[in-house]
């Protein structure tokens, strides 16, 4: 198992819950039912990526850090229906999500990704910034294109401002459905990520940047990434939505 750090598990709750009521009865329920396991867990324990306009309210009462799913990299002014990173902050954010599938199939080009990461990390928000193939090809090309990929994500960011970088390996194939990536998939990309985040930044560097997996990550299965994948932590969707099975995922990778 990779020991460079306590296990980043980060839920993603997309558009769920329906309302605040239910976001807020689901955080009281998550945190006291990770009071009473059996592992004494020692600091925050759990990231979730909410509707932004939960944010504040549920920053309140979370024994977690709560953040974001998507922000816009325009700058403070004359755009309608945006939110900036600044606000995203000064309603309580801990961290946000940049570039996840769903949004790119919205129609975020590599251009919006990369002045969003870019203005993220110099506001000093965490950021988890998404990549991930569409489909495999049998030579492995999709491998190369990842790394450009997440090159061109952060053209326009300093090396100082690495430290608060965060990447998230989520194949689109795996996302949504019923088969995830295997342990060693996920290895061989963490390898082409790491290659790419060294060209960047230096490989000492490089290898303390921390890297997650997501896509149909489940309470039988999130462990295996983490002991097998050399991945740092997991992003994930469905799974995190229902508070029994996110409490038991948390606990299993803390036990890891
Ligand atoms: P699922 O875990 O539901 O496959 O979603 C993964 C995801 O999109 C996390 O960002």
């Amino acid at each position: 198992m990779n020991k460079r750090t306590s296990p980043i598990i980060i839920g993603n709750w997309k558009t769920t819950p329906a309302t605040l009521s239910l976001a807020v009865k689901f955080v009281k329920q998550l945190d006291k039912k990770l009071e009473k396991g059996k592992i004494k867990l020692s600091k925050k324990s759990y990231y979730l990526a909410v509707p932004d306009i939960f944010i504040p309210t549920l920053k309140e009462i979370s024994g977690g850090y709560i953040g974001s799913q998507n922000i816009s990299g325009v700058s403070l002014g004359q755009t309608t229906g945006e939110t900036i990173p600044s606000q995203i902050l000064s309603g309580g954010a801990d961290f946000t999500i940049i570039g996840h599938s769903e949004v790119r199939a919205r129609g975020e080009t590599a251009d919006d990704r990369a002045h969003k990461v870019a203005l993220s990390l110099q506001s000093r928000l965490t950021t988890i910034l998404c990549v991930g193939e569409l489909v495999r090809d049998k030579e492995g090309k999709y491998l190369g294109e990842l790394e450009d990929d997440l090159k061109q994500s952060l053209l326009l960011v300093s090396k100082n401002l690495f430290e608060n970088l965060i990447i998230a390996y989520e194949p689109v194939w795996a996302i949504g459905g019923t088969t995830p990536a295997t342990p060693q998939e996920c290895f061989e990309v963490v390898i082409a990520i790491r290659r790419a985040l060294a060209s960047l930044v230096g490989i000492d560097y490089a290898k303390k940047i921390h890297v997650l997996y997501g896509g149909t990550v489940t309470k039988n299965n999130a462990k295996t990434f983490i002991e097998e994948g050399d991945v740092d932590g997991l992003l994930i969707g469905r799974s995190s939505q229902d508070v029994e099975t996110f409490e038991e995922i948390i606990n299993a990778c803390h036990s890891a």
